[in-house]
């Protein structure tokens, strides 16, 4: 079977999948104020779908899933949907906000999922609830405490808003000391409905030199198809990394599809257009052909984006899809 590649002659075998449309969080970079409007529940994928889809897309090559939302740990039958999914030859991953990690452990164990990435913007419980709207920080927090003590690879994602976090930068860091956590802080990037500005934009550059000011770092080999740029402090057990996907993007290297809780494709984050593989599915026709058109749309950079910096808010360039719609 001919692998995915791209017009740019991308190989494509990565594949992350969003759950549900809904979260117990409202982060304000992710989730519009006045909330989304969900789709009926018969337009969402149910767990066999997710399976016959990713089935064909391993077929094609794909071999790493990520699950993600939405907060994919509030649908009911995610212990289900992972379970199925691990029977398949691929490395399964998983992005969650934490809080209901600890009702899962057994679940991951049952799989072999060993390595999780948790959303964690602040060590503040009053920033916490500025920024997701609820007041979970201390659950959030053990519940990373927990899977640290368990032995599992924790990615902690730390979306960077000048004058709101770029005070904690260091703070974080000084979590890997005698953590083996990983800290990935990431630019802040513009979705619908999450009032993006440019000046609340503090790029890895500047994060980097807020780092250099306290500490001696050094550069970590980076994997292959990697978003983020590895740095440890000398003699810290963890590691630390930048996700410059707005002043510095990693697009020449994506490998990365993406499939919406209502089975809709998309080639790119950033991407506007999206191919519905859910429809057809359920008409019982083949999905490949409409897999490799989807891709072979793929623009080169941030979904045919001129210039990321300049959009503004509702800019007619972003797709409509809030990120809690898209899938982190
Ligand atoms: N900018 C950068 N990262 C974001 N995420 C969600 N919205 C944004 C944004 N506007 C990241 C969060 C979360 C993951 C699912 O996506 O860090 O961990
Ligand atoms: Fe929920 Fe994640 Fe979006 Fe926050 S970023 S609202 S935790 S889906």
């Amino acid at each position: 079977m001919q692998s995915l590649y791209d017009s740019f002659g991308r190989k494509h075998d990565y594949l992350r999948i969003s759950l549900t449309e809904r979260c117990n969080l409202r982060c304000t970079y992710c989730m519009p104020e006045h909330g989304v409007d969900l789709s009926p529940k018969d337009s969402l994928m149910t767990r066999d779908e997710i399976l016959a889809i990713t089935k064909v897309f391993v077929g094609l090559g794909v071999n790493k899933v990520r699950l993600t939302g939405g907060e994919p740990l509030v649908r009911k039958d995610f212990g289900e949907v992972l379970a199925s999914l691990s029977k398949l030859n691929i490395e399964l991953a998983l992005t969650t906000n934490g809080i209901l990690v600890d009702r899962y452990t057994s679940v991951f164990e049952s799989v072999g999922l060993r390595s999780i990435n948790i959303s964690l913007d602040t060590l503040s419980p009053n920033k916490f609830f500025e920024i997701t709207r609820k007041n979970d920080y201390h659950k959030v927090v053990s519940n990373i405490d927990l899977l640290l003590k368990m032995g599992y690879h924790i990615k902690l994602n730390v979306v960077v808003k000048k004058g709101f976090n770029d005070d904690e930068i260091i703070d974080f860091i000084q979590w890997t000391e005698k953590e083996n956590i990983h800290i990935r802080f990431i630019e802040f990037m513009p979705f619908d409905g999450n009032s993006w500005n440019l000046k609340e934009l503090i790029s890895y550059k500047n994060i980097l030199e807020k780092v250099r000011e306290h500490y001696g770092i050094e550069k970590l080999n980076d994997t292959p198809n990697s978003t983020a740029k590895a740095f440890s402090v000398k003699g810290f057990k963890g590691t630390f990394a930048v996700i410059s996907s707005m002043t510095d993007h990693f697009c020449q290297s994506c490998n990365r599809l993406r499939l919406t809780a209502d089975g809709k494709m998309k080639n790119c984050l950033f991407s506007k257009g999206e191919v519905d593989i859910l429809t057809p599915l359920r008409k019982g026709e083949d999905i490949e052909g409409l897999i490799r058109s989807c891709l072979h749309q793929k623009q080169y950079k941030h979904g045919g984006i001129q210039n990321i910096l300049k959009v503004k808010k509702n800019d007619s360039k972003l797709s409509k899809r809030s990120m809690i719609l898209i899938g982190g």
